[in-house]
C-alpha cells in the first residue's frame, strides 16, 4: 500500500502541488530521482558556436534503459539559464503532442528529432541576446535528467564610452550605449577571449554580469601596474545604478551592407546623414564598423562619421600612413558635428 501511495504523491504535478499547499513554490519543489538512473541525457559537444543570423543546434540525446518500453509522454523542456544561474527562463516544452516556444523563441526553435531519443533543441535565426547557456530536461515518469549546453556566438567586442566622455555610464546605460550601436553588452568570456586575442584597454567597463572589468595585454603604470603579470584587471560587481564606467560591447554578423560612401566632398555630419539616405542606406552604427572590420576584414583608410557622431576607420592591413602599429578600427572622438573634415559610413539593411 504505501509505496503506492509514493507513487501517487510523485506523480502529482507542480500545479496540482500548488492546489494542495498553496505556499509551495515551484522552485521548492524537489524532483525524485533514481540513483540506478534509467535515464540519463548526454549533451556532447558542451558548447556550440554559431552566428546572429544564422542556426545553432543544441545537443541533447536521451538515454534510457531499452528494457523498459518507451514512454510516450516523455517530456522535454528546455530553458536559458541566467549568468548567475539562479533563474531558469523557459525556451521550449515538448509534453506529448503539445509544443510550445516561449518569448524571443516563439517560431524559432524546434526539436532537431533526428530519431526518437533525439532531444536536440535547433534555435534559427539566432540573436545577440541567444548567447549563454541552456538546459536540456527530459522527464520520464518519476525519473528526470539534465544536462547543460552553452552556446557561444562568434563576434567581435570593443570598447565604448559616448560623446560625454570616459566614465559617464551607468549599467543601464551600458546596456542602452551597446544597443545604439548594434551590441549588446559583453559577458566575461567574451571579454576574456578578446584579451586572449591580444585585446588591449586601459578604461574599465561594464559587462553583463555587473561587474566593471578591464584588458591588459602590455602592462603599465597606469593600467594597474607596470609589474602586474598581463590579464582582464577586475573591479568586481559595482552597482549599477551609481557607478560609471565605459562598457564593452560585444557584436556578430549583420545582415546587410557596410560601406563607405563615395561623395565628391567632405560631410558635415548632418549633411552625412542625408547622404546615406539619398543613397537609400542609414548612417552606420559603431558596431556594424566593428563586424565589418573583424569579420569580412573591412579596410579603408577614410575617417567617417558614424551614427553616434564618432568618427573612425577601420583598418585591417596596417600599412605606414594607415595605422602602422596593427589592425585596429581607428578613432578620431566625437569631433564637431559642423566640420566639414570627413567622409561617413552607410549601412543598409535587408529591404
Ligand atoms: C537555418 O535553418 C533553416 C531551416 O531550419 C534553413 O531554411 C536556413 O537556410 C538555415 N540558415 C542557415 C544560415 O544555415
Ligand atoms: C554573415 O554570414 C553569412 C553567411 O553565414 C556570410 O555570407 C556573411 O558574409 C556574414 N557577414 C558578416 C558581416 O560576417
Ligand atoms: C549606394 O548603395 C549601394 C547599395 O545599396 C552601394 O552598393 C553603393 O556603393 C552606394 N553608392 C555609393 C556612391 O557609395
Amino acid at each position: 500500500m504505501i509505496p503506492v501511495l509514493i507513487g501517487a504523491l510523485i506523480a502529482l504535478t507542480a500545479a496540482d502541488l500548488n492546489i494542495l499547499y498553496p505556499n509551495l513554490q515551484p522552485s521548492k519543489i524537489i524532483y525524485f530521482s533514481d540513483s540506478s538512473s534509467q535515464l540519463s541525457v548526454v549533451a556532447e559537444p558542451s558548447k556550440v558556436w554559431s552566428r546572429r543570423g544564422g542556426n545553432a543546434t543544441l545537443p541533447c540525446m536521451i538515454e534510457r534503459d531499452q528494457s523498459i518500453p518507451p514512454n510516450p509522454k516523455l517530456r522535454v523542456k528546455w530553458t536559458k539559464l541566467t549568468s548567475d544561474f539562479l533563474i531558469e527562463l523557459k525556451v521550449y516544452v515538448v509534453m506529448d503532442y503539445l509544443k510550445r516556444s516561449y518569448g524571443d523563441y516563439q517560431g524559432r526553435v524546434h526539436l532537431r528529432g533526428s530519431s526518437p531519443m533525439d532531444a536536440s533543441l535547433v534555435i534559427t535565426e539566432v540573436t545577440l541576446e541567444d548567447y549563454g547557456s541552456y538546459k536540456c530536461e527530459v522527464i520520464d515518469g518519476l525519473f528526470d535528467a539534465t544536462a547543460v549546453v552553452a552556446l557561444d556566438i562568434e563576434g567581435v567586442v570593443f570598447p565604448y564610452s559616448p560623446r560625454l566622455g570616459r566614465y559617464n555610464l551607468n549599467f543601464h546605460d551600458a546596456e542602452t550605449a551597446c544597443e545604439d550601436q548594434d551590441a549588446v553588452v559583453a559577458s566575461p568570456e567574451q571579454l576574456y577571449d578578446a584579451w586572449e586575442d591580444k585585446m588591449d584597454w586601459c578604461n574599465a567597463g561594464w559587462l553583463s554580469d555587473g561587474t566593471v572589468q578591464y584588458p591588459i595585454t602590455n602592462p603599465r603604470e597606469p593600467c594597474g601596474g607596470k609589474n602586474a603579470a598581463a590579464g582582464i584587471r577586475n573591479y568586481g560587481q559595482r552597482d549599477k545604478e551609481t557607478s560609471h564606467f565605459d562598457v564593452f560591447c560585444f557584436t556578430s554578423n549583420y545582415t546587410g551592407l557596410f560601406y563607405y560612401l563615395i561623395h565628391p566632398s567632405k560631410l558635415t555630419y548632418d549633411e552625412a546623414v542625408g547622404a546615406c539616405q539619398n543613397n537609400g542606406s542609414q548612417i552606420a552604427k559603431v558596431g556594424q564598423m566593428y563586424a565589418a572590420w573583424k569579420l569580412l576584414g573591412y579596410d579603408r583608410c577614410d575617417p567617417g562619421w558614424l551614427a553616434d557622431g564618432s568618427v573612425r576607420y577601420p583598418v585591417s592591413c596596417p600599412r605606414p600612413r594607415c595605422s602602422p602599429t596593427g589592425a585596429a578600427v581607428r578613432s578620431h572622438g566625437f569631433p564637431d558635428k559642423k566640420q566639414r573634415l570627413y567622409g561617413v559610413y552607410c549601412f543598409k539593411g535587408p529591404n
